[in-house]
This record gives C-alpha cells, structure tokens and sequence, in this order.
C-alpha cells in the first residue's frame, strides 16, 4: 500500500467560532466555548477543526479583515485561551486548523496605519497603491461586497486596491518583505503548535490590476510553491487552499502529491451550478443535475492520483445543503443522510460545516435581522438599482451567507443553548425540533448517519484509496457511482430527488452486502424511497 497521508483519511469540522458556542453571557461564540464542546466532537469522531479567524479583528468582515495576526481578538478570548484550545483538542486526537487571511488585511492593521501616512513609509509598498485623480479611479474593477475596487486616500492623492470591502485593503504580494513576514508569523503558529491552516482566497493574492487580472496571476504558483517550502513542508500539516478560481488542472498544481504547495484545494465549481451562467450568485438558476454529476465526476477522476479533492456541501459563505438541493420539510432528516452519503463515499478529504451534522436548515429573516456585509451591501445596491424587493429577498433567502452563520442548535433551551444572552444574529427558530441534544442518543438522527460514515471510513481503506467511476451518468434521478481498490470495492446509489424510483443496476452487485442505508426499516431491493441512499461493499 501507498505511503498515505494522515489527512487522507482525516474528517475536518469547520467551526464558525462567533456562532458555535458563547461561554459568557455576551451573545458571541468565544474560544472557551469551543472546549466545553469538544467531547461532543470528539464523539462524532473528527480529526481536525478548521477553525474560521479568530485573530484580532474590527470585524467589518467578521474576522476576514484581521489587525493583528498573532493576538486573539478579545471577543473570542486571548492567547492563552488560544493555547488552552490546542492543548484540550490534542487530548482527544483533534488537530487545530488556523485560517489564513493572506490576500489581505484590515484597514487597521498597524501595516496599513504606516502605509498610508506617506509614500516614503517603510510599509507603503506592503500594499497595491496606484496614482490618479479624485473621482477618477485607475480602472472600473469591482469589490466583491459591491462598489469600487480602488479607494482614495487624499492625503497620498493615491488609490489603495481592495477585492472585498474598503477595510480590506489588499497586500502586494510582489513585495519580498510582505511575503517575509507572513511566513514569519506562519510559523509562529506553527510553533504554538497548530495542526495546519486554510488559506483564504489564497488564489487571487498573485493580482495584477492593471491588467485587471484577480485570481490565477501569473506569479501565483511561485508564491503559492515559495510559502510552502518556506514553512509548510517543515512539518506533517494540513494545508487547503480555497480557490474559486481553481479548475482541474491548476488543481493539480496546488495539491501535487509532491507536496510542493498544498494537501488539497476547496474549489467551488460543483456549488456554482444553481446560478445564471455569467450573472452572480443571487440571479438564481435551478440546479442541473445531470452537470452537477459530470462536475463532480471531473474533480474525482482528474485528482485521482495526482492531486486530492477537499470534500464539502457547506461552509460559512454557502446556504445550508439540505434546505439548498434537498428538502428541509417532510425530507430533511432523508435527504440531509442522503448528501452526506454521496459526499463521504467520494475520494478526498470530507468537511463538515457545524450543523451540518445536524440537519441545520436555512432561515428566512426580515432585512434588519441579518449581520453580513455581503447581504447588506448587496440589498442596498439592487434595491437602488430597482430589482423587487420580492427577488433581492428570495436571492437571500436561497444564497445569503447569514444561513450558515446562525447560532448552533445544541438544546431545547433559550437561544438553542448557544448563548445566555442576546445572540449577535437570530437562532433559527425551528431549535426546538433540531438540535444536539435530540440527535446525539437517536440511531436515526442525522448526527448518527455523520458519526456513522466518519467511522466507516476509519474502518475500509477503500474510502479513501479507491478509484471513483460514475454510473450510469445520464440517469436523471440517481446519483450512482462505485468506488474500487485492488481488494475492496463499493457502490454508493442514491436517488436525488423526493419520489420513490427504480434503480435498474447494470453491473452485477452479487456478492456485496448492505454497509448503510438512511432508512432505519428495509426497502425493496431496485426500489428507492425518496431520497433514499445505500452503500453496499464487498472484499474482493
Ligand atoms: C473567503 C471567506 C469569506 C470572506 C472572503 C474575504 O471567501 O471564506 O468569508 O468574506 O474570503 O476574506
Ligand atoms: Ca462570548
């Protein structure tokens, strides 16, 4: 057998820290939170947190606009309480993945506050500056949270380049001592004895705006390749890179087995497909499926051996699956079962975003309840542009990133358990009928289906090692495929949709058996009820 990674066979939680567990009453998810519910992690049985910034931050973006990249923002905790999370983690065999927010810092973090006083300040050129005129930006780029990509500063008579909010001024990259100081404080965390990172929006740091080039710049990989000897290969980490812009052969640039770069990438092809081709996120398209399986079968079979897929449905900028493509009313526990099957049986490494494990739903607020910076300038923007209010709420209501950021379920109890305060943004108000304390005791929760799967793939190599082949790709009702090594293979069938349907297999599945069904009752053999997934698995 292959020499095999430990993040091969690793399942990575994502914790969004602000809403995942308050420990003191201010309605805000802290670091001390985040160890009281480490044993109910552990019982789910992960490897890894990824844990979404906690450095110090104004929090414009909520924590993506960082100030100081080696403190803890004091509303999650300090240091110390930093250092208490690793050590408490690593007792039960849980590793800490910092994410890095390198394409960018805060407008205030001290860099920022020097480069901007005179041209001739050391730390000027740590950021994208560029001449002009008031009123006249050096060209029409847009940020991606709306407006401008170039901001005045009047004193310096110069525009600053920023990709996301104005309090997220870019870093210049092609500046040596910029890219210096960030492994400096890469490896500080290191150190302090962090498991890996998540680099975010690590594919648009290489930006050339002149030529209005973001993601993909020429110089990428040469940074990408520079960091990652300068301190990633020092140790058995985990690195991903999120990359939107990444396709299957870039892909295999960032997770070459050599490990020249990264472990693996997050890209994002397969959860683009629900939108109209060459609009934005919010102009809604119903999902292809018959492309959402040829995506997904690319990625399995392009990286099959020369790069590694980063598994996922959710995360903190993405509505939650099952309200998304499944059905989050008389379906949810199904088919919330039935995508973490298809997505756990793939080959790469599984992520699973908190709730998640839980069945957690979308929510529908009114305009006021919600906190992001992306909604709110997004509402503003079109509601000046004259787009219904009916449509800018229902693209909220499907795409909003505030649909994975509510507080998590943990009990019946006010506020689900998270806070005993006022939370920061609205609980969803259906806690009462899903959370944790309901799912962990039950067989036939989704939270057992998650711990089930994460324990199977523990125990069969073939998750892991075995090769993906789609079946019958054109089926327009059952996402099937197999999964096969030199002594295992499996097939993994599910019927995407809520009607019952026949599978008419074409190969001969003799000799497997039943590894897992999301329904607790036995069906039919070729019959599906809706959203009805099986795993069956035979040793050669
Ligand atoms: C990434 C993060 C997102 C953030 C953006 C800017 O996409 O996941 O939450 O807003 O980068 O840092
Ligand atoms: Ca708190």
């Amino acid at each position: 057998m292959k020499e095999s990674k430990w993040w091969k066979k690793a399942v990575i939680y994502q914790i969004y820290p602000k809403s995942f567990q308050d420990s003191n009453g201010d309605g805000i998810g802290d670091l001390r939170g985040i160890v009281q519910r480490l044993d109910y992690l552990e019982d789910l049985g992960i490897d890894a947190i990824w844990l979404s910034p906690v450095y110090r931050s104004p929090q414009d973006d909520n924590g993506y606009d960082i100030s100081n990249y080696q403190d803890i923002d004091p509303m999650f905790g300090d240091i110390g309480d930093m250092e208490n999370l690793i050590r408490e983690a690593g007792k039960r065999n849980i590793k800490i993945i910092m994410d890095l927010v390198l394409n960018h810092s805060s407008d205030e973090h001290p860099w920022f506050c020097e480069a901007k006083k005179s041209r001739e300040n050391p730390y000027h050129d740590y950021y994208v500056w560029r001449d002009g005129e008031e009123g006249t930006p050096p060209n029409d780029m847009r940020a991606s949270f709306g407006g401008s990509a170039w901001e005045w500063v009047p004193e310096l008579k110069q525009y600053y380049f920023h990709q996301f909010s104005v309090k997220q001024p870019d870093l210049n990259w092609d500046n040596p001592k910029v890219r210096q100081e960030i492994y400096q404080m890469i490896q500080w965390w290191i150190d302090k004895g962090v498991g890996g990172f998540r680099l975010d929006v690590i594919d648009q740091i290489a930006k050339e705006p002149d030529q209005k080039i973001t993601a993909n710049g020429p110089r990428l990989h040469e940074y990408i390749r520079e960091m990652s000897s300068a301190v990633f290969q020092k140790g058995d980490l985990i690195t991903v890179g999120e990359a939107w812009g990444a396709n299957t052969e870039n892909a295999k640039l960032y997770s070459n087995p050599d490990g020249s770069e990264f472990s693996m990438v997050f890209q994002f092809e397969h959860i683009c497909l629900d939108q109209q081709e060459g609009k934005e996120k919010w102009d809604l398209a119903p999902l292809p499926f018959i492309k959402l399986k040829e995506v997904l079968n690319r990625w399995q079979t392009e990286l099959d051996g020369c790069g590694w897929n980063s598994l996922f449905w959710d995360n903190h900028d993405l509505p939650r699956i099952v309200s998304r493509w499944g059905n989050d009313r008389e379906y949810r526990v199904e088919s919330a079962k039935m995508f973490a099957v298809l997505l756990h049986g793939m080959q790469g490494t599984p992520y699973v975003y908190q709730g998640e494990e839980l069945g957690m739903t979308n929510v529908r607020y009114s305009i006021d309840e919600y906190r992001d910076i992306e909604i709110l300038n997004m509402y503003r923007e079109r509601r000046e542009q004259g787009y219904p209010e009916d449509d800018i709420m229902n693209s909220i209501y499907a795409k909003g990133r505030d649909n994975a950021r509510t507080p998590m379920q943990w009990d019946k109890s006010e506020n689900a358990g998270f806070s005993a305060g006022t939370p920061w943004i609205r609980v969803n108000p259906n806690y009462r009928e899903i959370n944790a304390a309901d799912e962990v005791h039950d067989p036939d929760s989704v939270f057992t289906c998650y711990k089930t799967l994460i324990r199977l793939r523990k125990k069969y190599p073939v998750f892991v090692e075995g090769h993906f082949a789609l079946i019958q790709p054109e089926n327009e009702i059952f996402f099937a495929y197999s999964r096969e090594s030199d002594d295992e293979k499996m097939y993994v069938i599910c019927n995407f949709f809520g009607q019952k349907a026949e599978w008419k297999p074409e190969e001969d599945q003799n000799g497997t058996k039943l590894l897992y069904c999301n329904y607790k009752a036995s069906g039919e053999t070729d019959c599906y009820r809706p959203y009805e997934a099986r795993i069956y698995y035979m040793k050669k």
